[in-house]
């Protein structure tokens, strides 16, 4: 008896390994077709939406990067929140008021399109709340005066808005859309505090020292916000076959500083590097090196402001909660009066 159940085992492992032999192969080959007719369409310059076939992997980068990119919209209300009851004109608090409510609204849409992945907007509050997901490094730099409130608008604006521009041809067609409406309203953010910068540059001595502090202060925070350097990017090049991204973190990085320098040169401001010359040859800017242990520091949760910021998220998510429960008691509420009305 003990040998014909042996054998019986035995045959079942022998079974189930051609099973899954068979079964690994065939789904293998499914998969393969899969992935090989995602990566034609995406080379095709198709849109992939919500209800296509998708990698996981390609799923999962970009909630990944959409989530953390909607992180640093709402996180990026932070800084320059602290400026609003203390703006130096009623016109400069209603511009700064309309900008600080753009970038709530840029978070509401990137949660919104991350959503289309599967991921929900409580899990992905909890991921920052935690502090396990990120967000952009320059948002942990304090505003120290109302320069800050410039150049933030000029230089940080204007970096996202370099690297929002590729964004809008991502392959991903609800994060490419919204891209296109983001753009359009950041480009107004860093006109409206490039307008500051100028004001303060033909201002007074004292103006045009505070303008020329924040740069000094702002200009390196906002070259890391284009990630590290590609030969040591994580994500680069598998966005870039995918079409996530369009173009590398350095040419970005490249591309902002060639658009950037002549405009502090004509707000007669220096850029804060020694090294920074124009190349005739490569028709662009050289310029110096990033202190990456500075930007590592920064995003591993030690910059100057990183508590603070996340304990004010908390503290408003925690806040919020009675607008929330009262948002879908009523839902709830109208949800039953449509039903006893149809019933
Ligand atoms: N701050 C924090 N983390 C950063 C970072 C930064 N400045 N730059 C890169 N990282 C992180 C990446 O998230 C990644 O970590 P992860 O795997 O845990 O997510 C790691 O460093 C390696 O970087 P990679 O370059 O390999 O990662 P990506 O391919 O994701 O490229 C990125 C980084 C260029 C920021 C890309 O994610 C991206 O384009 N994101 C969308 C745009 C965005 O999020 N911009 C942030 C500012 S938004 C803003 O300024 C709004 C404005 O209105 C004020």
């Amino acid at each position: 008896m003990i040998q014909k159940i042996l054998i019986c085992f035995e045959n079942c492992i022998i079974l189930t390994k051609a099973i899954q032999k068979i079964g690994v192969t065939a789904m293998d080959e499914v998969d393969m077709e899969l992935e090989k007719a995602f990566q034609s369409k995406i080379d095709a310059e198709l849109k992939i939406e919500p209800k296509d076939w998708m990698p996981d992997a390609y799923r999962k980068t970009l909630v990944r990067q959409m989530s953390q990119h909607a992180h640093s919209e709402v996180v990026g209300m932070l800084p320059e929140g602290n400026w609003l009851t203390r703006a130096p004109s009623l016109k400069r608090k209603a511009i700064l008021m309309a900008k600080i409510q753009d970038e709530g609204g840029h978070g509401l849409y990137l949660y919104s399109a991350a959503e289309t992945l599967g991921v929900s907007r409580d899990e992905m509050y909890e991921q920052l709340h935690s502090g396990k997901a990120k967000y952009s490094s320059i948002f942990n730099y304090p505003t120290l005066n109302w320069a800050d409130i410039g150049a933030i608008g000029w230089l940080v604006d204007g970096a996202a808005i370099t690297n929002q521009i590729a964004l809008c041809r991502c392959s991903y067609g609800p994060y490419a859309r919204a891209m296109v409406k983001v753009c359009k309203e950041e480009s107004f953010h860093q006109r409206q505090g490039y307008e500051i910068m100028m004001n303060m540059s033909n201002g007074t001595k004292e103006q045009k020292e505070m303008a020329q502090d924040a740069i000094n202060r702002w200009w390196w925070p906002a070259l890391m916000m284009f990630g590290p350097h590609d030969k040591n990017s994580d994500h680069t090049s598998q966005s870039m076959t995918w079409k996530i991204k369009r173009t590398s973190n350095d040419e970005l990085r490249q591309r902002f500083v060639d658009a950037t320098v002549p405009q502090a040169d004509y707000l007669g401001l220096t850029v804060p590097d020694d090294k920074l010359a124009w190349n005739e040859e490569t028709q662009s800017y050289d310029w110096g090196e990033i202190d990456w242990d500075e930007f590592r520091n920064v995003v591993a949760g030690n910059g100057l402001c990183n508590r603070e910021r996340l304990q004010t998220r908390r503290d408003a998510h925690d806040g919020g909660k009675w607008v929330r429960d009262a948002a879908l008691a009523y839902a709830e509420k109208q949800k039953k009066r449509m039903a006893d009305k149809a019933a």
